[in-house]
């Protein structure tokens, strides 16, 4: 196997000890694990902050909750995205805790678990101001008034996203608070008892203590990435992925030569030019040619020409030894350098949660413990 993605699940634990740092010693924890847990595999890593005591699991969709069931992980699971009304029974089957901001999925998942003598657990999930899922926060009081008479079910929190917690303009971040604070002690009016509110993302639960509330959704800064750079000295995170390849082929090229379709690269003067076997297939991006840098015996080389479907290349002249077969390392560090996902995010023009998901998510990938 010429590509690997490696695990780091020491580096998991780490993360996951920081967000402790963070928080009230009685305040939850829901790991998000969606997308495959930002493509590190979300059973792996499930079962790792399982054993560490991580209270809930954030999936995305009822079928990654099942993925987790299938692997024995009995922890709390919340779908993020919601389910659809076909998806009622399966979710009151395998304990799964869908968030809700439909009232006709409501009735219906009401409905199911009377049939099977169930009280069903539901998080409604309120748009505070992020304008993408959720009960608009002037409806939650309707919505509410609505649901109460559905004895099947159990709102056990009310949640919501944040839109800016890791930009450094807080006004925005403060206005959804009180629209999130508002909303529950609207219901805890109505007689909801709530026992897990929850809003923070990794940039609130290091920014903003008062979003803590019951709960707190880890997701990026587990993975050992920083919500933005401004939080680089508030928190050491240790990244948990590490991409590798191998060189397969070394040429030395005339000057003037062409690489890669469209010869966007010539060859100044003589040139060595190494060939790896990794594309915009294996998640790397082509918005990364003649822009990226991977690592060649500890030293930086630059990608010259067009990334393509299953193959770059990279100048390695001035690599003294380079040989075929020698490790080529593009996320993650190799002797005393490192680059990292917010790195190739910048050169890629995108954000890490990005390079995380594409690369973890089209490579092989093998878990290891401590380096
Ligand atoms: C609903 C929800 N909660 C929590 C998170 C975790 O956010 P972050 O990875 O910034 O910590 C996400 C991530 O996209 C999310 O969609």
């Amino acid at each position: 196997m010429v590509n690997t993605i490696e695990i780091d699940l020491g580096a998991l634990r780490h993360n996951f000890q920081q967000v402790r740092r963070f928080i009230k010693p009685t305040t939850k924890i829901m790991a998000i694990v969606k997308s495959d847990a930002y493509g590190h595999g979300m059973i792996h890593v499930s079962k790792e902050l399982s054993k560490l005591g991580v209270d809930f699991l954030g999936v995305g969709d009822v079928r990654e909750g099942l993925v987790l069931r299938k692997a024995k992980i009995s922890t709390p699971i919340v779908v993020l995205l919601g389910i659809s009304e076909e998806e009622c029974s399966t979710v009151i089957q395998n304990n799964l805790i869908p968030a809700v901001y439909r009232l006709d999925i409501a009735h219906r998942l009401s409905q199911e678990a009377l049939k099977k003598g169930r009280i069903q657990k539901i998080h409604l999930k309120i748009d505070t101001g992020m304008g993408r899922l959720g009960i608009p926060a002037h409806e939650v009081t309707s919505f509410l008034s609505k649901i109460r008479s559905l004895k099947s079910l159990e709102v056990e929190a009310l949640f919501s996203h944040l839109a800016c917690a890791h930009e450094s303009d807080e006004e925005y971040t403060r206005f959804q608070l009180e629209r999130f604070k508002k909303a529950i002690v609207e219901a805890k009016k109505m007689g909801f008892s709530l026992l897990y509110n929850h809003i923070a993302n990794s940039a609130a639960i290091i920014d903003y203590k008062e979003a803590h509330f019951d709960l707190v959704r880890p997701g990026i800064m587990l993975y050992g990435s920083y919500p933005s750079s401004q939080f680089k000295e508030k928190v050491s995170l240790k990244p948990v992925m590490t991409f590798k390849s191998k060189i397969i082929q070394i040429k030395r090229l005339p000057p003037n030569s062409g690489i890669s379709y469209g010869r966007t690269y010539i060859t100044p003067g003589e040139a060595l030019i190494a060939t790896i076997p990794v594309g915009y297939d294996n998640g790397y991006m082509k918005s990364l040619s003649n822009k990226g840098e991977v690592l060649i015996g500890g030293r930086r080389a630059k990608i010259v020409g067009v990334v393509c479907m299953n193959l770059l290349m990279a100048e390695v002249t001035n690599i003294p030894n380079v040989q075929v077969n020698d490790e080529v390392v593009l996320l993650g560090s190799q002797m005393k350098d490192v680059i990292t996902a917010e790195e190739i995010a910048e050169r890629a023009g995108t954000i890490s949660y990005e390079i995380y998901c594409a690369l973890g998510n089209r490579n092989q990938r093998i878990y290891k413990e401590e380096p």
